[in-house]
């Protein structure tokens, strides 16, 4: 049984907050994600900036994940760790920020490009942010769930890509991870209602080839069995009386 928590109006400001800052890092760490850059000097460009602005790095030691990033290159579909890898020309990277800002989360992802990079490549990006937007469209009071997943998985497919299946969205708020599982694939009417005071992240992970994953001897790395490159975008949102807000946007 899925217990998703019902926000009051006045949790969203410290929420609001806690986003704004892990945007701010994405915005923070642009100008350095370039070619020659190792993934680890990334990953201590953002703690830094994290911690300077009174958070925490929410994936640190988050069940045993060492770093305070999460650093996706390539065929790494999520959950990659900042290594000694430097950045090459044409590689693709999702960097992945979560702060904890007092006591609230805020988890945000975008694709970043080093250098000239394949049509391919290019095209999975556009049509992975494109599917985050069409997620968030589909955020309306009194429908479900499985209309984003729906609306994500009907874009992408339309696109010949394939909508990751093992990753999800997934609530946050006090807490990292909250109910519900928000998939990012599914049938339209289906699943738990969309109310105000919900707090939920939507991250479609999109693959150039097959949907199938499997997970790196170091535990944590999310990969294509395929080889197919993998793009990710994730905002979180606040869903109001008054409306859907983009915290992280
Ligand atoms: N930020 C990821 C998400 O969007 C979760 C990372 S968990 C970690 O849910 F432990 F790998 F950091
Ligand atoms: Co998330
Ligand atoms: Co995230």
């Amino acid at each position: 049984m899925s217990k998703i928590v019902i926000y009051q109006p006045d949790d969203i400001k410290p929420m609001q907050e806690a986003c704004s800052l892990a945007k701010s890092v994405l915005d923070y760490i642009s100008p350095f994600v370039t070619e020659g850059i190792s993934t680890e000097e990334l990953d201590k460009l953002c703690y830094d900036f994290i911690i300077k602005n009174g958070a925490t790095p929410a994936p640190l030691n988050y069940h045993g994940f060492p770093k305070s990033i999460c650093t996706s290159v390539n065929d790494v579909v999520c959950h990659g760790i900042p290594s000694k890898y430097k950045l090459l020309n044409g590689d693709i990277i999702n960097i992945d920020i979560t702060v904890n800002l007092n006591g609230w989360f805020g988890d945000t992802s975008r694709m970043y490009k080093i250098g000239e990079c394949s049509k391919l490549a290019d095209r999975l990006i556009a049509v992975t942010e494109q599917a985050l937007d069409i997620g968030i469209k589909a955020v309306k009071i009194g429908g479900t769930f499985g209309d984003i997943g729906y609306s994500i998985q009907r874009f992408v497919e339309s696109n010949g890509f394939s909508v990751v299946r093992d990753y999800c969205g997934h609530g946050i708020g006090r807490h990292f991870h909250e109910d519900p599982m928000v998939l990012h694939y599914g049938i339209k009417d289906t699943g738990e209602k969309i109310k105000p005071g919900m707090f939920f992240t939507i991250e479609p992970m999109v693959n150039a080839g097959s949907h199938k994953t499997k997970v790196l001897k170091d535990k944590w790395t999310a990969v294509t069995v395929d080889k197919s490159l993998s793009a990710q975008f994730e905002h979180t949102i606040a869903v109001t009386d008054n409306g859907v807000l983009v915290l992280t946007r």
